[in-house]
């Protein structure tokens, strides 16, 4: 939770990622149904909805994995429709993918690395590169071990730290606490708040709704490609028809 007046400045933040009416299909099947979406810089926005719903697709919508066939996707007020994912990369969105997919052959020191990869600031990556290190020590302890020694819990510190490294304006991030346990589900939650305190702006898409929740500024809830409910954080938590879009009632 932020103080009110916090809330409010965020209001009047300019707006990193929109997107207006968006459809998108894979081949002739249509998955996402006109979402609209807008984030502002330094939110703490989630993506919530059962399995199968849409949220890794709206996810590669935004990168340009998938191209939308209807609507506007926009990152700083530039419509990305048509751009490759690279462009969009070294235009200030970077992904903490589903399942984490560190580079297992690589040591932690490499897979930091290719993070900051297309940065030409070099100075700022070493300082940026020691703040990681600050922010996750137990990378730094474990930092010329080979990405596959790492437990579960230490990859997604990996593939976190890994996606602040590229300097984002906006950070995606798929599921960040699938497969862990309960008590690294809560210290990942912690991580995510903290990181996005620290200014980054977060777009995360979870299956654990009062866990996102309670961290988020707002939420968007989809059903079958469509977002049913679009509300602040505290709204949705408190809201009945949170269990029918999960249920896939009728609304
Ligand atoms: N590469 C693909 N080709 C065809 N259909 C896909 C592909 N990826 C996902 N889908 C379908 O799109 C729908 C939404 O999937 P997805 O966005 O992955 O949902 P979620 O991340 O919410 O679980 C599902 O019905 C899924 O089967
Ligand atoms: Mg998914």
């Amino acid at each position: 939770m932020r103080p009110t007046w916090e809330k409010r400045a965020n209001v009047k933040k300019k707006i990193i990622l929109e997107l207006k009416n968006v459809n998108a299909c894979y081949g002739k099947i249509q998955v996402l149904y006109n979402i609209n979406m807008t984030i502002r810089q330094g939110e703490l926005i989630c993506l919530l909805g059962g399995n199968a719903s849409g949220k890794s697709t709206t996810l590669k919508t935004i990168l340009g994995i998938v191209h939308p066939t209807q609507g506007t996707v926009s990152l700083k007020g530039e419509n990305i429709n048509k751009k490759p994912t690279n462009y969009i990369i070294r235009n200030g969105v970077s992904i903490v993918p589903e399942n984490r997919r560190i580079f297992p052959g690589m040591t932690v020191r490499e897979n930091l690395e290719i993070g900051a990869m297309h940065r030409k600031d070099t100075d700022q990556v070493k300082l940026d590169m020691a703040a990681m290190l600050d922010l996750f020590p137990r990378l730094g302890e474990r930092i010329n071990l080979l990405g596959m020694m790492l437990s579960g819990g230490e990859q997604q510190m990996l593939a976190m730290a890994r996606a602040l490294l590229s300097d984002p304006d906006i950070l995606l991030m798929d599921e960040p606490s699938m497969g862990l346990s309960p008590a690294l589900v809560d210290q990942q939650f912690e991580i995510i708040e903290n990181i996005n305190k620290k200014g980054t702006t977060i777009l995360m898409v979870e299956q654990n709704a009062n866990m996102a929740l309670s961290i988020a500024d707002r939420g968007y809830v989809l059903q079958t490609g469509e977002i049913v409910l679009d509300d602040r954080a505290e709204n949705l938590l408190n809201d009945p028809s949170m269990q029918r879009a999960y249920l896939g009632g009728e609304f």
